[in-house]
């Protein structure tokens, strides 16, 4: 297979959960062996609707990148980089706001989903500002700056992607050259992962344990999963197919063999939930072992993080500098 050119970003909006570890982090893993990968972070998409909680931006900026590179996102192989030190992305940002027409911004359904949700949680007229509503051109200009084939997104962000095609093909056809590529939406499949209360895992459910979590709260918050009401005594046999949380994650994290025995203790009343999530406590932590042990050397050496963010920027730059003189010259702008 050949390599393709393949781009994701996240907003940096706080640490990071087992929901994106296992959806998206281990994919990110595996695309970058075999791809050339540029995983950014979008604190301009953060801006859109956080303009003025720069502290915490900063502070999970520094998160979200520990974070991956905790999951084993490798800076060798893929390029991580900062969207706001990419100014090529601003200007092409800029370029295509000119040719988009305004009705394909207000039309987005992502678009019009944040700004429900804004709503509800009481944002009045002046949370809603012009660069909102830019959002799906901006997410464009990300892509676009690179000429990425693919972005391994969520479902949810399909409609941004279908926007950035559009785009590409509009500016190809004004300015009569092929140098845009239509990015395609690379979906992953993200196996639900429920919360400790059954609901799917998030931030906003306080139900999620966070890569950066110590061992003694992913045990505590274990311990407090939901389990089979109807059984009240550990003698009482189990029924680990209508077990919401504990077995789906014995599932995911358990070695066969020891799926089998809980399966089977479960079922014959030989083990009590309390048991059994003490025992997958153990075992989600000796899995994530790793990771928080790498995570752990760059909190512990935030120069070298920051290293890799610049350094990682500075490589994205020289891709996008390349972009962007050939957008200008098609655009026949003066220089
Ligand atoms: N909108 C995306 C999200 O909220 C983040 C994002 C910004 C992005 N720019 C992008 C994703 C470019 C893919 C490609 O998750």
């Amino acid at each position: 297979m050949t390599r393709k050119r393949i781009l994701s970003l996240m907003r940096p909006t706080g640490k990071l959960h087992l929901g994106h570890y296992l959806g998206v982090l281990t994919n990110w893993v595996k695309l970058q062996d075999e791809n050339d990968c540029y995983f950014g972070v979008a604190d301009w998409h953060a801006l859109t609707t956080k303009f003025d909680e720069t502290d915490s931006l900063k502070f999970n900026t520094s998160n979200i990148v520990m974070d991956w590179l905790a999951s084993g996102i490798d800076p060798n192989k893929a390029t991580v980089y900062l969207q706001s030190l990419i100014p090529e992305t601003a200007k092409l940002h800029i370029y295509l706001s000119m040719i988009t027409p305004m009705n394909w911004a207000e039309r987005d359904p992502t678009l019009k989903d944040m700004v429900k949700i804004m709503k509800v949680k009481g944002c009045n007229e002046e949370g809603f500002s012009y660069g909102l509503i830019g959002y799906p051109i901006l997410m464009a200009a990300d892509i676009l700056t690179f000429n990425a084939d693919y972005v391994p997104v969520g479902i949810d962000q399909v409609a941004h992607i279908e926007i950035a095609r559009d785009i590409a093909r509009r500016f190809n056809n004004i300015y009569k050259t092929n140098l845009l590529v239509e990015p395609a939406p690379k979906l992953t499949e993200i196996p639900l992962l429920k919360g400790m209360d059954g609901n799917k895992m998030g931030k906003s459910f306080r139900n999620d344990i966070k890569i950066s979590d110590t061992e003694e709260d992913t045990a505590k918050k274990i311990m407090t999963a939901i389990t089979d009401r109807s059984r009240l005594r550990k003698t009482d046999l189990g029924h680990p197919d209508e077990c919401e949380v504990v077995f789906p994650y014995w599932k995911i994290f358990g070695e066969k063999e020891e799926i089998f025995e809980i399966e089977s203790a479960c079922k014959k009343g030989e083990i009590g939930c309390a048991d059994c999530k003490r025992r997958l406590a153990c075992k989600v932590n000796q899995k994530l072992s790793c990771v928080r042990e790498r995570r752990k050397h760059f909190e512990e050496n935030q120069d070298e993080l920051r290293e890799i963010i610049y350094e990682g920027s500075k490589k994205a730059r020289i891709k996008a500098k390349e972009v962007l003189s050939k957008v200008e010259e098609a655009v026949m702008v003066y220089r």
